[in-house]
């Protein structure tokens, strides 16, 4: 029969050894076991509770009281330590997981449009805000939408003048921007109102005002009544757009197949002298228009096609067309 001493000493043993079970208890799964051991149903605190029942009636009230103590002490420290684990676990926690605001970032440069990129669009400002649409059309092209169907027959000389790849018997690279004109003309009736900017290929030797590889921009303009007085009122506000006031422009003769009469147009600086050619134009040749089911007597219209690396380098004053083409970010970076 177990008297009040005997309850003592076994309260003493579980004491020293509860306070190194929790000292051993170094996280979550080490502190459940010990809760278990301790506290379970089965764990040690009950097993003495039970005792309890055999002890005498004269000592019972001081063993209770002794055991209830017993389990506070256990149950304090038991919380104590589950909460300092996770106290530091949360620590450990925001350690791990804390950014040093002072070490100096990866920065990711921002990258900028290609000059190319930079003066089309600056060119297509213009002429949307005079009220021009923006249309394109395909890199390859047949013989009739590239030639035929802008007045240049199979053995017409002027072909040599935008000799070209071929993809196959019939089917180019296109040379000029023009097709695309024949395709909205084909799709829409008049008034047609476009600028058509794209990319162009010749068979020209590469050098500094050459490549086989270019972009233009063409303009249409077709409705009643259009004359080439229009044509150069529309380009000469371009030309004060583009390159600024006091620029003076010239029309001077040419020929080219779809456009009748067809001119060169030139601009000087404020104070230069010299003149500098910065496109083709012309009213559309009737026999363009007439092709693609427009009364030629009565709508007419005029063209242009103008070289988007030309116009760059006019006005930056890049010295070099291969520059566009090579990569180098020296080069691109300066725009
Ligand atoms: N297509 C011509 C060229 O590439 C340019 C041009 C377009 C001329 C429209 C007149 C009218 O050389």
């Amino acid at each position: 029969m177990p008297d009040l001493k005997d309850i003592r000493d076994r309260i003493r043993d579980l004491n020293g050894k509860m306070a190194h079970g929790l000292d051993a208890a170094i996280d979550a799964a080490a502190l459940e076991s010990f809760r278990v051991e301790y506290l379970g149903r089965k764990g040690h605190l009950s097993q003495l509770f039970k005792l309890l029942g055999d002890v005498s009636p004269e000592e019972k009230g001081e063993a209770g009281r002794l055991l209830n103590e017993l389990r506070d002490g256990i149950t304090g420290a038991f919380e104590k330590r589950a909460a300092a684990l996770s106290a530091s676990s949360l620590r450990d926690r925001l350690l791990r997981e804390s950014v040093d605001v002072t070490l100096p970032g990866v920065s990711r440069p921002v990258g900028h449009l290609h000059p190319l990129t930079r003066v089309q669009r600056e060119i297509e400002s213009i002429f949307l805000r005079m009220g021009f649409d923006v249309a394109t059309g395909p890199e390859i092209e047949t013989e009739y939408y590239n030639f035929e169907a802008l007045n240049i027959p199979a053995d017409h000389p002027a072909r040599a003048d935008w000799d070209t790849f071929y993809i196959s018997d019939t089917t180019l690279l296109r040379p000029h921007t023009s097709p695309v004109q024949i395709h909205v003309m084909e799709s829409t009736s008049p008034p047609v109102r476009i600028i058509c900017p794209g990319r162009c290929y010749r068979r020209d030797a590469q050098d500094a005002t050459h490549s086989p590889v270019f972009h233009q921009i063409e303009l249409l303009w077709v409705e009643e009544g259009l004359s080439l007085a229009n044509l150069k009122y529309v380009l000469e506000l371009f030309t004060r757009e583009y390159f600024g006031p006091g620029y003076t422009m010239r029309f001077s003769g040419d020929f080219f197949p779809f456009t009748e009469p067809s001119v060169q147009v030139h601009i000087k600086a404020p104070g230069a002298t010299h003149w500098l050619e910065i496109m083709g134009a012309g009213m559309v040749d009737p026999a363009v228009l007439s092709g693609v089911g427009y009364d030629p007597e009565k709508v007419s219209g005029f063209a242009f096609g103008l070289g988007i690396e030309r116009m760059a380098m006019l006005k930056y004053g890049i010295d070099d067309i291969r520059a566009f083409l090579t990569n180098d970010l020296r080069f691109v970076r300066q725009f």
